[in-house]
């Protein structure tokens, strides 16, 4: 039996549908987006993320999601979820999305709800956002609450029928003050198999950035190891499989075209920023994202060096990692745009991207699963549904910039 506290998600996007569907395991919900035609096609129990079935939102009640001109909802809500972009501005963290949410929602706030943010954020900005103007309205920390709690989701991974590998993934807490944390703590403690409280709002945010720092830090390492070790002939999965025998000290991170999401290549600019604004330096950090866009502009260069304009070429993948329907910062998708740019003959297969407008032309992707059709195969996106097999025994080069065929040396597999 479901308790009677009402929770309130406003962004449903790769963050806030799938938590929405785990918290309306133990409560009742309500989802707020502004983009008016994801809330038709969730009323109706159409998903638009690939981790999410339509049966599992078949099972929602037919009140459960609203645009934001419905707003006037939030008042009855216990929990106020905010899951809305971060994105980046000229180099600098742009939370606009929040802070307009936020006046939006305001005259809807009411005494003893709770505010969590999930958003990933540069350090102090909960409290810049939100602590001034709940204060003008209520008593924070006495009859209104405000929490931080990062997003740690990894998309394509979720298990879908139980959710059980995203609710094992242990969820940092944190407070305004120790009221506030109760209140997460009394909600989150209920839907996520493990929490971990941090002792403030700033040591949650931060730890978030060094998570997707470390990620950006050690792919870099090995994209730029790539790089050098292609030169001396040697293919880097070799080389960190054997690496990665060592039991401890060494953990494993591969290389690929580059970096995309809404994370990694994004947030070790937060910090960046906010290190120049207190007038300090993140050199490491600054290599790493480098590093990172390096990779493409190399990748993208070998293969320019070695085809034809006349050759009929396939892209294997153009989402920014495996099995996810993302095309945010997509290394796969801005080699794929720049061989259109160069007027190559082009086409692509992604099973989660039906079709692409680039530069005013709608590109679809190709049903055939004939590979001897291309003179040249680039896999640049390793989804799980490609035939490995038949595209190695028909294609008659294939560019591999996942090690996927990483045991092989055939003179028809270029390792990239
Ligand atoms: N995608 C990930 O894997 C991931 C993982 C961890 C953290 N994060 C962080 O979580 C946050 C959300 O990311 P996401 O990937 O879910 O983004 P998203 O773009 O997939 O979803 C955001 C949703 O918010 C809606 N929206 C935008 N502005 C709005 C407004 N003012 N009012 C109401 N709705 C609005 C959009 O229509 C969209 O549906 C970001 O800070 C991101 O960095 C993302």
């Amino acid at each position: 039996m479901k308790k009677k506290l009402n929770v309130g998600i406003i962004g449903l996007g790769y963050v806030g549908l799938p938590l929405l569907l785990l918290i309306n395991k133990k409560f009742n919900v309500f989802g707020f987006d502004k983009d008016i035609n994801r809330i038709k096609l969730l009323k109706k129990g159409i998903s638009y993320n690939s981790d999410i079935k339509n049966s599992e939102l078949k099972r929602l009640r037919s009140n459960t999601f609203y645009s934001n001109i419905n707003y006037n909802k939030i008042s009855i809500c216990d929990y106020i979820i905010i899951c809305l972009p971060s994105p980046l501005k000229k180099n600098c963290p742009d939370m606009s999305h929040i802070e307009n949410c936020f006046i939006e929602i305001y005259k809807y706030l009411r005494k003893n709800q709770t505010i969590i943010l999930e958003s990933s954020v540069y350090t102090g900005a909960t409290k810049d956002i939100f602590e001034k103007k709940i204060n003008k309205k209520f008593k924070l920390g006495k009859n209104f609450f405000l929490c931080y709690s990062p997003e740690r989701i990894d998309p394509g991974k979720r298990n879908i029928e139980n959710q059980t590998a995203y609710k094992n993934i242990t969820k940092l807490i944190s407070g305004h003050s120790n009221k506030c944390l109760k209140k997460i703590k009394f909600l989150y403690g209920k839907v996520f198999n493990s929490i971990y409280e941090c002792d403030s709002l700033e040591i949650a945010e931060t730890a978030k950035l060094l998570e997707n720092i470390y990620r950006s830090v050690n792919i870099g390492l090995v994209n730029e190891m790539k790089i050098l070790t292609h030169k001396l002939n040697l293919n880097i999965h070799k080389i960190i499989d054997a690496a990665a025998s060592k039991p401890f000290g060494f953990t494993k991170f591969l290389p690929g075209p580059g970096v995309g999401g809404h994370c990694i290549p994004i947030d070790p600019i937060f910090m960046s920023w906010l290190a120049k604004k207190n007038k300090s330096e993140t050199k490491f950090i600054n290599l790493s994202v480098q590093a990172n866009k390096n990779v493409t502009y190399w990748i993208t260069k070998n293969i320019l060096q070695r085809l034809k304009k006349t050759d009929k070429i396939l892209v294997l993948g153009l989402t920014y990692k495996k099995d996810i329907n993302d095309l945010r910062e997509s290394p796969s998708l801005k080699i794929f745009k720049k061989l259109i740019v160069k007027k190559y003959n082009i086409n692509y297969k992604d099973p989660y991207i039906k079709n692409i407008n680039v530069n005013g032309k709608i590109y679809y992707s190709t049903s055939t699963n004939n590979y001897n059709k291309f003179d040249a195969i680039l896999l640049l996106t390793d989804h799980s549904d490609f035939n490995y097999k038949k595209i190695l025994k028909e294609g008659k080069l294939i560019f591999d910039t996942r090690g996927k065929y990483k045991k092989l040396n055939s003179s028809k597999i270029y390792h990239l």
